[in-house]
């Protein structure tokens, strides 16, 4: 095994998440692949160490649960592992914060998309300071700069991830530490698979969507450069101040993105 610092991704068995694992390994980096399906991973491990001869370990973990981030630290450093690269991927679409009746799954869905991230931000950060090195990319959305009628969970857990990235960002920075929160607008992943989104991508222009390479390639420049808040995809840097309009609420209500009540 290397005793190289690793690079931890989370949601590493599709879409983005898989993304940074490749460009990440093609660097030369050592991963951690973490999600809840093992066999991708193991797919993509095996493919990986192949192309470009990397060490990577997996561990199967629901982020969703309240104790996931301490058990998969307390894993990490049992392996003999370090985390120099923390990449927060991982994500999912959630049931409507009013509408849909179930706390218990309403308390998982938050605990994926906010608690898990400043869970694992609790964990790894630190040892990132101590050693003056570390990067964490947390991958947020164009969501997050944009509220929306109907969207009362996605787009709001996104904003909490903005918000949490600025201040680790200004805090930790002496330390070497760099801290972003990545903004991709819509991207060609496994994230729109459920009937309502698989009509709203068909509706919706192409030139919307990005690519996961585009995506992850922009991240993590931006990464490396120091950015606090970057949004992928120059048409979304343009789009997000419109979005923020009322022109802007006309438009994604006409792709069936806002919901009317
Ligand atoms: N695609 C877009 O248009 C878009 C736009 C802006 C932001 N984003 C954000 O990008 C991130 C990655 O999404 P994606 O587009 O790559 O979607 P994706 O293809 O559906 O991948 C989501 C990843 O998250 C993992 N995940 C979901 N629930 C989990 C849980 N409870 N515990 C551990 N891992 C879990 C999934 O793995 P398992 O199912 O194996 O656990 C999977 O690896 C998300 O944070 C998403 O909000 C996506």
């Amino acid at each position: 095994m290397s005793a190289e610092p690793r690079a931890l991704i989370t949601g590493a068995s599709a879409g983005l998440g898989a993304e940074f694992a490749r460009q990440l390994a093609s660097k030369g980096k050592d991963l951690v692949l973490v999600a809840r399906r093992l066999e991708p991973m193991q797919e993509l491990a095996a493919e990986l160490t192949d192309e470009f001869n990397v060490a990577i370990d997996i561990i199967q973990a629901d982020l969703s649960k309240t104790d996931a981030t301490a058990r998969l630290f307390a894993e990490v450093n049992d392996r003999g592992m370090t985390v120099d690269y923390l990449i927060n991927n991982a994500g999912a679409v959630g049931p409507d914060l009013l509408t849909e009746r179930d706390w218990p799954e309403q308390q998982a869905y938050i605990e994926l998309m906010m608690t898990s991230v400043a869970g694992m931000c609790h964990h790894f950060i630190p040892p990132m300071q101590s050693r003056g090195f570390g990067r964490v990319l947390n991958v947020a959305s164009v969501a997050g700069h944009v509220s929306l009628a109907g969207d009362t969970s996605y787009g709001p857990t996104k904003a909490y991830l903005i918000a949490l990235s600025k201040g680790l960002a200004a805090t930790v920075r002496p330390q070497g530490v760099y801290v972003l929160a990545l903004c991709p607008g819509f991207t060609h992943t496994e994230f729109h698979q459920s009937p309502e989104l698989t009509r709203m991508k068909s509706r919706s222009p192409t030139i919307l969507w990005y690519d996961a390479e585009v995506v992850v390639h922009e991240g993590l420049a931006a990464l490396e450069k120091g950015k606090t808040v970057y949004i992928s995809g120059r048409l979304y840097r343009y789009l997000v101040p419109v979005l923020k309009s009322r022109i802007g609420a006309w438009l994604m209500t006409r792709m069936g993105v806002k919901r009317d009540y």
